[in-house]
């Protein structure tokens, strides 16, 4: 079997959305796909069967929108379908390597998120075979499989599916209609996610329950390998009977092992997946930080004292190290997590980033704890890390946000941060909340070991305590980060600089500004600075500064003051009342004083807010950034 070669297009990150039922599907997945569209917009498509039974499928390059723009004045009846939208990887991501892919004689459609490593060998099997293809996506040849197997081996609709997913190698959800079976779509998933949504007489499919939770809180989340029939055998679109149709769902293994679904109920409120008046989901979520991370403290307050804690330390308490690792900023998250346990707990810790760990040879021995930080809980890298270490002998705990996914799934212990769905492509609620569980860890863990005596854990738990209100301090102080954006709107190229817990904070808000407004951007520890970096200050190149009191602050002081030596210009954010670096400072924004070890938390706001608005002052898409996606499912 030969791998894939990057001569091809590949759908691998991207969405997936599916309906039967009493409804139209049409708005169902058009509504869906803008929920799920953080995973790509490169392209969309959605495929549809209408009452007379024809496969409607329409497609376009770009946004969801813009498939909305190509099916306007089509024929979008039909109360089955499934739909896509995609974040390319290999080559162009054009029309005709837009989902969904059609069989050669047009009886299927399918749509995939993932990988096909041996699609090449199954492609020039088919080929042999007489098939053509009309796309360079691995998915056509699973499509073109299923057909080949219903026709050559006289299988039905289901049995194909099953039969192809068992000689395809990679990683996979599909979901697949059949126009002579107009009741039924088929849908499996390996390494890939994919839910299903079970409603009153309706069923749906979404890599994740975002575009399933308003119609029904009943979900099934595939396990890996496991595929499922939706079936409405009432349904019949042809003559409009379809308010008959009862659903069924049938769920197996892809080699016909027989599963009973384990429905679970999911409570999210629609009203976060909206932007609430906000003009953009990122900023939405910047300004909702007072009320998620009360949410966070709540949770995770309630995790580290009940019976969960006892697992959860029992865990931790054989720790000889820590292995933290992670990707973007979930990764700066794993730094600051690094100097509050080191602090608090006195327990050795790396952190490393997945995409590496995954690939070198790290030592890792029974007894290492591993802690895995994700928002999304799909990254590949991290989830391929955990497998390795797991395989090691370490054991694993994971910080995550999505209840569910596939992170936690494979950890030993999970907390989540519980702050709610994050859609803006730049992570920024999730980064305030890892820390503070990260944090909070550390404090009561290091309380535990007798590591942290009781007046500082008290003092410091106090303190988490404040941070929402904090958070809404800085918040007042928008204007003023605007106006610092102005100016930094027009440079090129910035260095973001700190020291010790807000070194991360520098990483994290260097970070925020390339990714949302491609402006080049470095973050580093001030006193590296003149080992190389000082040699590009220049008026042109301005250095962000992250000043709040700590036990190193003149030392800080020191940095600046050779930036402004050299006639760099220095943004900073200090605390209210400083005065040395506000003179300092060509412009600065306050934030209130808080304990050093939770300092990131408060100092990340105001770079949160910086980036948001150089973006918006440069005309970016502030949630969808050019190249990127939400949920990086591809190492
Ligand atoms: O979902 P995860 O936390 O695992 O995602 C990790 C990174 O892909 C993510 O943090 C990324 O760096 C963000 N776009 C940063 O804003």
């Amino acid at each position: 079997m030969q791998p894939f070669r990057g001569c091809s297009v590949h759908a691998i990150m991207c969405g997936i959305v599916g309906y039967i039922g009493k409804r139209q599907a049409y708005p169902v997945l058009v509504k869906g796909l803008h929920r799920l569209e953080y995973r790509g917009y490169d392209s969309a498509g959605v495929a549809l069967i209408n009452p007379s039974g024809r496969l409607n499928v329409y497609k376009s390059q770009g946004k969801v929108s813009d498939l909305e723009d190509t099916a306007q004045n089509q024929d979008l009846t039909g109360c089955i379908g499934i739909a896509h939208t995609r974040w390319a990887t290999h080559g162009e991501p054009g029309y005709k390597n837009a989902h969904p892919h059609l069989s050669e004689s047009g009886r299927l459609a399918i749509v995939h998120n993932g990988i096909i490593e041996n699609y090449a060998a199954l492609r020039e099997m088919l080929i042999g075979q007489g098939r053509t293809f009309k796309s360079d996506t691995d998915t056509e040849v699973v499509v073109q499989l299923i057909e080949h197997l219903q026709e050559q081996d006289h299988l039905s609709f289901p049995q194909s599916v099953q039969k192809a997913l068992q000689m395809v190698h990679g990683s996979y959800a599909v979901a697949v209609l059949d126009k002579q079976q107009p009741d039924t779509i088929v849908a499996a998933r390996k390494g890939s996610p994919l839910v299903v949504g079970v409603g009153d007489d309706e069923l749906f499919l979404g890599s994740d329950a975002s575009p399933i939770i308003e119609y029904t809180n009943r979900v099934i989340y595939l396990e890996d390998e496991d595929m499922v029939i939706l079936h409405m055998p009432g349904q019949d679109c042809a003559s409009g009977r379809a308010e008959q149709a009862v659903a069924q769902i049938m769920l197996m293994t892809i080699r016909g092992e027989r599963k009973t679904p384990q429905i679970q109920r999911v409570s999210m409120d629609v009203s976060q997946l909206e932007k609430g008046g906000y003009d953009h989901f990122m900023l939405k979520e910047i300004c909702e930080q007072p009320q998620s991370l009360r949410s966070c403290l709540q949770s995770v307050k309630q995790t580290l004292s009940g019976t969960d804690a006892e697992r959860i330390f029992s865990l931790l308490q054989s720790a000889n190290r820590v292995l933290i690792t992670a990707c973007g900023t979930s990764w700066h998250a794993g730094l600051v997590a690094k100097y509050a346990i080191e602090q608090m707990v006195r327990v050795s810790v790396d952190v490393d980033y997945a995409s590496e760990l995954r690939y070198r040879q790290p030592v890792i021995n029974n007894g290492d704890i591993v802690i895995a930080i994700s928002q999304s809980g799909e990254t590949a890298d991290t989830l391929a890390a955990i497998d390795m270490a797991k395989k090691q002998g370490a054991r694993v705990l994971s910080i995550c946000n999505v209840i569910g996914s596939s992170i936690p799934r494979a950890s030993d212990e999970v907390i989540y941060t519980m702050v709610g769905p994050e859609i803006g492509v730049a992570s920024t609620k999730a980064f305030t909340a890892q820390v503070t569980v990260l944090t909070m860890l550390a404090l009561v863990w290091g309380h535990r070991r007798n590591t942290l005596d009781d007046e500082h854990y008290t003092y410091l738990m106090q303190e988490l305590d404040s941070l929402p209100d904090k958070i809404a301090q800085v918040l007042d102080h928008k204007e003023a980060v605007r106006q610092m954006a102005q100016t930094l709107s027009f440079a090129s190229s910035c260095l973001y600089i700190g020291r010790s817990y807000n070194y991360p904070v520098a990483l994290e808000g260097a970070l925020k500004l390339k990714e949302i407004s491609y402006i080049h951007a470095e973050g580093y520890p001030a006193a590296e600075m003149k080992h190389g970096p000082i040699a590009l200050i220049s008026q042109e190149m301005p250095v962000v500064t992250v000043a709040t009191s700590s036990d190193i602050y003149d030392k800080l002081v020191s940095n600046i003051q050779e930036i402004r030596a050299r006639q760099g210009r220095v943004m900073a954010v200090v605390n209210e009342g400083d005065t040395e670096v506000e003179r300092l400072a060509d412009v600065f924004v306050e934030v209130p004083r808080v304990a050093e070890c939770l300092s990131p938390i408060v100092n990340i706001v105001p770079l949160q807010l910086l980036s948001y608005y150089v973006a918006c002052l440069k005309g970016c898409d502030v949630d969808q950034p050019r190249n990127l996606a939400k949920s990086v499912t591809v190492e």
